[in-house]
C-alpha cells in the first residue's frame, strides 16, 4: 500500500465539443454510481470553454475539474490568456502548467512554467507541473540534466512562496516527449528511474515535502500498461491524453490505479 493517494489526470487537450463531453460526463458518472473510486483522486482537464460544463456535470460527484494551462500573469491586457484567479472562480482546483506541447508549440520556458506554478501558489489552485525529456534529449544522454533544470525552476516556486500549496496539492507529471501520442511507453523501469530522480532532486534543493509529493507518469498510458506502470514504488499515477477521450479506458486506467 502506498502512502500517496495515487492520482489520475485526464488531459483532454484540444479535442471533444458539448455533446461528445456529454457522453464522457455521464460516463464517468455512471461508473462512479457502480463502484466507487474512493481509493484514487480522479481529475480531467477538458478546455477552458468547457470548464463551466465540467463544474455542472461533476460538481457533485468527487471527480475534480482543472485547467489543462494558466497565465503566468495576474489579470490585466494580456489578450487570450486566462488567470489562476479565474479558473479559481469557475470551480477548477487543478490546472497543468509546463506540458510539454505548450513548452514546444508555445515556446514556453522553465522561468515561465515556474511562473505559472507560483500564480497557483498564490490562489490556492493545486497544479501538476509537467517535465520531461525529448527523445533527442535522451539519447544523447542528457535526461538527467533537462529533468534536473526543470526540476529546479518548479522547486524555485514551491520554495520561494510565502504561503505554500499543501502538498497533496503540488503534483509533478513526468512525460517523456518521445512516449505522448507515440503509442511507445516508458517501460516501468525507466519511469521509476526518472521519477525516483525528480523526488531526490526536488528533496537536494530545499523543498520540504519531496516524500509527499505524488509524481504522474504520462506518455501513452493505456488500460494495458498502467498497472505495471503504477506499481512501481515512486510512481503516483497518470497524467492520461488519448486515453482519457474513452470512458472506459480512461476508468480502467482510474481502477488500475487503486489496485497497483
Ligand atoms: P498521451 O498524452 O496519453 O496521449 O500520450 C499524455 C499527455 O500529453 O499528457
Amino acid at each position: 500500500m502506498k502512502v500517496r493517494k495515487p492520482l489520475v489526470a485526464g488531459n483532454w487537450k484540444m479535442n471533444g465539443d458539448i455533446v461528445s463531453n456529454e457522453h464522457l460526463f455521464t460516463a464517468l458518472r455512471a461508473a462512479l454510481e457502480r463502484a466507487s473510486l474512493s481509493q484514487v483522486e480522479v481529475v480531467v482537464c477538458p478546455p477552458y470553454p468547457y470548464l463551466g460544463q465540467a463544474a455542472a456535470w461533476l460538481g457533485d460527484t468527487g471527480i475534480a475539474w482543472g485547467a489543462q494551462d494558466v497565465s503566468a500573469l495576474p489579470n490585466g491586457a494580456y489578450t487570450g490568456d486566462v488567470s489562476a484567479a479565474m479558473l479559481v472562480d469557475l470551480g477548477c482546483q487543478w490546472s497543468i502548467a509546463g506540458h510539454s506541447e505548450r513548452r514546444q508549440l508555445a515556446g514556453e520556458t522553465d522561468d515561465q512554467v515556474a511562473a505559472k506554478v507560483s500564480m497557483c501558489i498564490a490562489h490556492g489552485l493545486g497544479v501538476i507541473a509537467c517535465i520531461g525529456e525529448t527523445l533527442q534529449e535522451r539519447e544523447a544522454g542528457e535526461t538527467e540534466a533537462v529533468l534536473g533544470r526543470q526540476v529546479d525552476a518548479i522547486a524555485r516556486a514551491l520554495t520561494g512562496s510565502p504561503n505554500p500549496l499543501p502538498a497533496q496539492r503540488v503534483v509533478l507529471a513526468y512525460e517523456p516527449v518521445w512516449a505522448i501520442g507515440t503509442g511507445r511507453t516508458a517501460s516501468p523501469e525507466i519511469a521509476q528511474a526518472a521519477h525516483r530522480f525528480v523526488r531526490e532532486r526536488l528533496a537536494q534543493r530545499g523543498y520540504g515535502h519531496a516524500d509527499a509529493t505524488r509524481i504522474l507518469y504520462g506518455g501513452s498510458v493505456k488500460p494495458g500498461n498502467a498497472v505495471s506502470l503504477f506499481a512501481m514504488p515512486d510512481v503516483d499515477g497518470g497524467l492520461i491524453g488519448g486515453a482519457s477521450l474513452v470512458a472506459d479506458d480512461f476508468l480502467d486506467i482510474c481502477r488500475g490505479a487503486a489496485v497497483a
